[in-house]
């Protein structure tokens, strides 16, 4: 049977290390805030600073080399940039998330899911270089507030965090085929990339559904909507 992390301190207290480093819940809570903290803030300064780099390679590969004029790269370059914030933001939700739960499996789901949305963030990225777009200039914005929801989520239950992440993975996913329609027809290389990463987020949605997330309540759907409407408008240009 695992360990539960928070019993680690009951261990010490039974040992004959001494007074001093017998099982003190104060001084324990406070370590694995620290350690929270430290986790969270490597977290962000490697999803907003550090060059991704992919686990794998894309899976879909393109059908067809890809060729673009100037207009073509400028709108799939900020298609692109939206989908570059929504794995910044996905990394900021998953690691929240995984911060939050007590749960031992489903913080090992959460940072499977999270490795893969590395991927998204790294492929993403590398096409915005291809085609000499940048990275959203609010992506500090976008990941705090990701983190801020995430931890929010988390802090309901882990099957309304659950829901949390289904609702999202499929909102995301139908957000993407909706860029499958917007992208520019000879785009293959972008269309590999969104078509791999809505086969995956329908997946992350799926396994957060057999791991027992409880459905949101339509509001709070409407409400996610929303607020991922801002941030894919924005996005665009910014
Ligand atoms: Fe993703
Ligand atoms: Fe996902």
């Amino acid at each position: 049977m695992q360990q539960h992390p928070e019993s680690h301190g009951s261990r010490l207290g039974q040992s004959s290390v001494g007074k001093l480093e017998r099982f003190n819940p104060k001084r324990t809570r406070m370590d694995t805030l620290l350690n929270n903290a430290i986790i969270a803030t490597d977290n962000a300064l490697r999803t907003l600073f550090a060059k991704p780099r992919a686990s794998r390679a894309c899976p879909t590969l393109p059908s067809e080399p890809t060729e673009l004029d100037a207009e073509q790269k400028a709108n799939a370059g900020a298609l692109m940039r939206v989908n570059h914030v929504g794995e910044v933001c996905a990394q900021a939700l998953y690691a929240a998330q995984a911060l939050s739960t007590r749960d031992p499996v489903l913080r090992q789901q959460f940072s499977d899911a999270s490795r893969e949305e590395g991927d998204h963030l790294a492929w993403t990225h590398e096409r915005l270089v291809e085609l000499g777009a940048r990275p959203s200039l609010l992506n500090p914005l976008w990941y705090a507030g990701a983190f801020g929801l995430g931890l929010l989520a988390g802090r309901l239950g882990d099957r309304l965090s659950l829901g949390f992440v289904m609702e999202t993975e499929r909102q995301v996913e139908t957000h993407l085929a909706s860029h499958l329609e917007q992208l520019p027809a000879g785009d293959h290389a972008s269309r590999a990339i969104v078509a791999q990463m809505k086969d995956d987020e329908a997946r992350h949605a799926k396994d957060a559904a057999k791991a027992g997330a409880q459905e949101l309540p339509l509001p709070v759907k409407a409400l996610m909507r929303a607020s991922a409407k801002v941030m894919t408008t924005t996005a665009r240009y910014i």
